[in-house]
């Protein structure tokens, strides 16, 4: 008889979400379905605003990513007033940008993700967090709070506070950076790299623990997509880049403000959350990731010292892209230590403390694309606005829904592989959760509802008999 086992919700992700997995008759699963609780209110809510509003309520999206909203959303606005923002409003930016992938990837690694990696994926649930960590660890349990504090530091300094950070305006940012600030800021980064750079040695060396994983986390053939300027992967600005699984460039200079001619979104009956896809190939044949992964494969050159090294070795884990999703972990660590280097380039400019930050000017087009890289992947903000500049409608891509296929794709995967029967084990469930953890979904930015929730498995029978049920918190 076949059987369903849902997992709900998955724990140690921001947000809220429910695994459904569909078995056969020989107890092998044969499907798997990913759901998030979506309210895709924020969308309508913000019909009729005015659009300078839009990047202030756009940070109120996501209480885990408002800077990455922030910045799409004054960069669409930057399109309706059709203005070239002073360029080191755009530094500035650039560094809050890069200061929210930090902060973000140090959470991911250190505080979802490390518990399963230096614990092991069958620990005792009740130790797989970041307190485990700080026992098993200590160093790299501080070091982890620290380095997401230094991100978290960054982003006061600039923006005042870390959480909805208003500073970012249509034309550029309300503020220049002073002296002091920026002088603080690079104090902090001789300890961010070092973390960084240790944390990188412990990864790689415990690599080979991981084989399994590394095999079965959402390991297969896709596109990946990422802004990229200068052949290097561009986390503020870029043209949009998709290469296949062997590596190959399939379309590139991609103007950003035109991804409705490649990117269609597909619905599923069982799920509000859409499925993008690379238009040319079609559904589900266009199935393409974003984020560290996807920039990593995307990029021919990573433009900074330390990360260039790390990236080359990186390359060469796979003939083509790196395709395993267990190496997400791996991108996020590389990328962190490219973002402090970029961070501390774009400080050591003297021009960064310029006081021309903000340009003006009236509504001078109706629509307005604004796309960055957030942390998790490619962020694409649309709006149109009537003469008044009032906003009459608003489209929103967010790097979770890019990923949903993969997502999808890569719990089927795992489950196949860890799931016996209709037993629900821990180290199963651990997995089928951790293979999630590997694209960092900002499921309050899929759900736009913040809160984590406790873990519930059932298992079902085609017919809707309970067969097994497991909770945890
Ligand atoms: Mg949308
Ligand atoms: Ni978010």
């Amino acid at each position: 008889m076949g059987q369903k086992i849902v997992i709900d919700p998955v724990t140690r992700l921001e947000g809220h979400a429910k695994i459904t997995l569909q078995t056969d008759d020989k107890g092998a699963v044969q499907s798997a379905q990913f759901q998030v609780t979506q309210l895709r209110g924020f969308e309508k809510f913000c019909e009729g605003r005015p659009f300078y509003e839009m990047p202030n309520l756009m940070a109120r999206i996501c209480g885990i990513c408002p800077v990455s909203h922030l910045i799409a959303s004054a960069k669409a606005c930057d399109a309706i007033l059709a203005v070239r923002i002073p360029p080191t409003a755009a530094k500035l930016r650039r560094v809050l940008n890069l200061a929210q992938l930090i902060q973000s990837h140090a959470l991911s690694f250190f505080y979802l993700s490390s518990p399963d990696l230096l614990l092991g994926m069958d620990a005792d649930p009740a130790k797989r967090n970041i307190l485990g960590v700080a026992a098993a660890n200590p160093e790299m349990g501080r070091g982890g709070v620290r380095l997401r504090q230094f991100g978290q530091h960054i982003i006061e300094l600039l923006a005042g506070k870390r959480i909805h950070p208003g500073w970012a305006v249509p034309g550029g940012v309300s503020e220049p950076l002073a002296g002091e600030k920026r002088d603080e800021i690079l104090a902090m980064i001789p300890e961010a790299l070092a973390t960084t750079r240790k944390t990188l040695d412990w990864f790689k060396s415990n690599l080979e623990n991981y084989r399994d994983e590394i095999r079965t986390f959402a390991n297969f053939p896709s596109l990946f997509m990422a802004l990229v300027s200068d052949d290097q992967a561009a986390y503020y600005d870029g043209r949009l880049r998709f290469v296949d699984a062997k590596g190959k460039i399939i379309a590139d200079k991609l103007d950003p403000a035109r991804y409705a001619e490649y990117i269609e979104e597909a619905a599923e009956p069982f799920t509000f959350m859409k499925f993008p896809y690379y238009k040319p190939m079609g559904y589900p044949g266009g199935i393409y990731r974003v984020g560290p992964l996807a920039r990593l494969n995307v990029a021919r050159q990573c433009g900074t010292p330390l990360a260039e090294q790390e990236w080359t070795e990186f390359r060469s884990l796979d003939r083509g892209a790196v395709l395993s999703s267990f190496h997400y972990h791996y991108a996020r660590l590389i990328e962190i230590l490219h973002a402090i280097e970029r961070v501390q380039l774009l400080l050591d400019d003297p021009g960064i403390l310029n006081h021309q930050v903000r340009a003006t000017a009236s509504i001078n087009s109706s629509e307005g694309v604004g796309v960055a890289e957030a942390p998790r992947g490619t962020l694409i903000h649309h709006y149109r606005v009537d003469e008044q500049g009032l906003i009459t409608w608003a489209n929103l891509i967010i790097a979770t829904g890019h990923n949903n296929l993969a997502m999808n794709r890569g719990i089927l995967q795992v489950a196949k592989h860890y799931v016996k029967a209709n037993k629900l084990t821990e180290g199963m469930l651990n997995r089928v959760e951790a293979v999630i953890r590997t694209f960092d979904p900002c499921l309050s930015c899929s759900t736009h509802a913040l809160g984590q929730m406790p873990l519930q498995v059932r298992l079902v029978a085609p017919d809707g008999l309970l067969l097994d049920e497991a909770r945890r918190n």
